[in-house]
């Protein structure tokens, strides 16, 4: 844990919440596939509308294949560190209600809580991940196949923790940078 990166609350929170953050310097450790279905049971546990689970994973590991696709999907500024990842892992949603076949317009919120409950897991275990909207979505299904059911939501870039001094700039110093945040009267609305 970088100490610099904890955030630092008016009010105390849960300490997986003040120490979670996205990281972009991972050391060479692999993530066992074990270690993965972990993780993706943790995402599993999210709630969601209809109690529909719409959240999908596909892992890409390091030195396979299906990484190099992956990393090949990613934009500029996400490439130089994210090579350093252990995986790749591509959440994706199901677009619509199994049950009448209509959209699912709770989808981008239910992945991503399964997104957050999946990081936060990972925390617990000593991995940091990175979640990655810098990249070709619409070039997916060019690289891998994919029932036409599901949609790509975001990345998310994962591994052990390593040095940020591995890291080239500018993502060395993102990488010591504190976090910040608004302040709670900028977020609560206040009802008149
Ligand atoms: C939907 C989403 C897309 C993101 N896309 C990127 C990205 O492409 N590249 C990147 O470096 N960080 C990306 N991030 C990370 C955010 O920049 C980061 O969460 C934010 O700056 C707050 O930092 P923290 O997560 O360390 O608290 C993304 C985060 C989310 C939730």
């Amino acid at each position: 844990m970088n100490e610099i990166k904890k955030a630092q609350t008016q009010f105390p929170v849960l300490d997986i919440i003040r120490d979670r953050w996205s990281a972009r310097s991972f050391s060479d450790k692999s993530i066992t596939p074990e270690t993965m279905h972990t993780l993706i049971e943790a995402a599993s546990w999210a709630f969601s509308a209809n109690n529909e689970q719409p959240w999908r994973y596909a892992v890409a590991y390091k030195n396979t294949p299906e990484f190099d696709k992956f990393f090949s999907l990613l934009m500029g500024g996400n490439q130089p560190w994210c090579k350093n990842a252990a995986a790749l892992v591509l959440s994706l949603g199901k677009k619509n209600y199994t049950s009448n076949n209509q959209p699912n317009s709770a989808m981008l919120h239910d992945v991503g809580s399964a997104n957050m409950l999946f990081t936060l897991q990972a925390n617990s275990m000593g991995i940091y991940t990175h979640v990655l909207g810098g990249y070709h979505a619409d070039k997916v299904k060019e690289v891998v196949e994919l029932p036409d059911e599901l949609v790509p939501v975001y990345m998310i870039a994962l591994g052990y923790l390593d040095d940020h001094e591995k890291l080239e700039e500018p993502f060395r110093t993102r990488e010591i940078t504190p976090r910040s945040r608004k302040s709670l009267n900028e977020i609560i609305v206040e009802l008149k």
